[in-house]
């Protein structure tokens, strides 16, 4: 018997992949599944075991037996599900973003506070072992680059829907944010950013953004997001950090990592992405040990900050105070 009982809810492409990885970890199960698509629930009751499926997840909420649920829903569906989650007591890992608005996920994170209950953001690329390396490399980076540039997403992708995804900047960008944060070493101050529905003409949303953020302590980062090409010599993540006559590369999906100290330059690969599977470990140790996970909804938050500071500096043409 698993000591952590889970609730599926949204059992699409990410909810599987979260259930793929915990059927690796023998400390927990998923045993109830929801989706608002009955027959996805069903399809991952019978793919991965449980005690039931259903398609609104109130019936988990109210379920005694389940301790934590997972959030892999849309966008704009997040913040609720996380609110009603919390009231009802349940620990809660909640794929990116925690939420579209300021508002929403300030909600949220008022709501798994007066609960007590623990929530953790899935920002996969925190737990990719050669992102670790980099920031104990370069603690305190004085320039930093971070790029996540994606085909054109499609116009059918629910992701591109202005209300369920918010398109690729601030469904993806979140991603970027966090990262360029968690390496930082220090909160952003403002920023400049330049960008704007150049892949969707006459969509709603910015779909390409190149910004540039200054920090608390005056160093600084570049930020490209968009889904203009995915990029070839890079791959989908490209990261780039620089301080203290050192500097680090991160590239092929964050598998290799090119490191220079000053005087040698060497080469780190890992031979699979291993961000998903250690996040799912992260959660299940948090909860186990009975403490906070190493992500919180305040980086949920910040990270979400980040994208809509530039989205404003994009439309308005002016500097943004975060
Ligand atoms: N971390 C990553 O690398 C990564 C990658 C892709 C997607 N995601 C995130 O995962 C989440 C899900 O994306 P996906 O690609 O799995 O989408 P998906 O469309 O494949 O799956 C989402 C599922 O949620 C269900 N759903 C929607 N609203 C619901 C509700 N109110 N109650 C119950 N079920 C509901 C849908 O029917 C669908 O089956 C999103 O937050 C997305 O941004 C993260």
């Amino acid at each position: 018997m698993p000591s952590i009982r889970l609730g599926l809810i949204g059992c699409g492409g990410l909810g599987r992949v979260h259930a793929d990885c915990i059927a690796r970890i023998p400390e927990a199960a998923f045993c109830a599944y929801a989706d608002r698509v009955e027959a996805s629930a069903q399809a991952a009751l019978k793919d991965f075991g449980g005690q039931y499926a259903v398609p609104d997840a109130d019936r988990i909420f109210s379920d005694p037996d389940i301790d934590a649920v997972y959030i892999c829903t849309w966008h704009d569906t997040h913040a609720p599900l996380a609110i009603a989650a919390a009231r009802a007591g349940k620990h809660i890992l909640i794929e990116k973003p925690l939420a579209l608005s300021i508002q929403e996920c300030e909600a949220v994170a008022k709501a798994v506070e007066s609960s007590g209950v623990t929530l953790m953001p899935a920002f996969k690329m925190r737990f990719y072992p050669l992102i670790r390396k980099a920031r104990e490399f370069i603690p305190q980076p004085q320039v930093l680059v971070g790029q996540m540039m994606d085909n054109r997403w499609g116009d059918d992708n629910w992701a591109q829907d202005p209300v369920k995804g918010g398109a690729n900047v601030h469904s993806q960008g979140c991603h970027t944010t966090d990262i360029l944060r968690y390496l930082a070493g220090s909160e952003p101050a403002q920023v400049w950013a330049a960008g704007g529905t150049l892949t969707h003409p006459g969509h709603p949303c910015i779909d390409q953004c190149v910004a540039a953020f200054s920090l608390a302590n005056g160093h600084a980062i570049s930020w490209i997001q968009g889904d203009a090409a995915l990029g070839q010599f890079t791959s989908k993540f490209f990261f780039e950090i620089f301080g203290g006559g050192r500097s680090v590369q991160l590239y092929d999906r964050l598998k290799k990592a090119t490191f220079f100290d000053g005087s040698q330059t060497w080469t780190e690969e890992r031979p699979e992405e291993e961000g998903f599977q250690l996040e799912n470990r992260e959660f299940v140790s948090a909860l186990l040990e009975g403490r906070q996970p190493g992500i919180t909804a305040y980086d949920g938050l910040q990270a979400t900050r980040m994208v809509l500071a530039a989205d404003r500096a994009i439309r308005t043409g002016e500097v943004q105070k975060l």
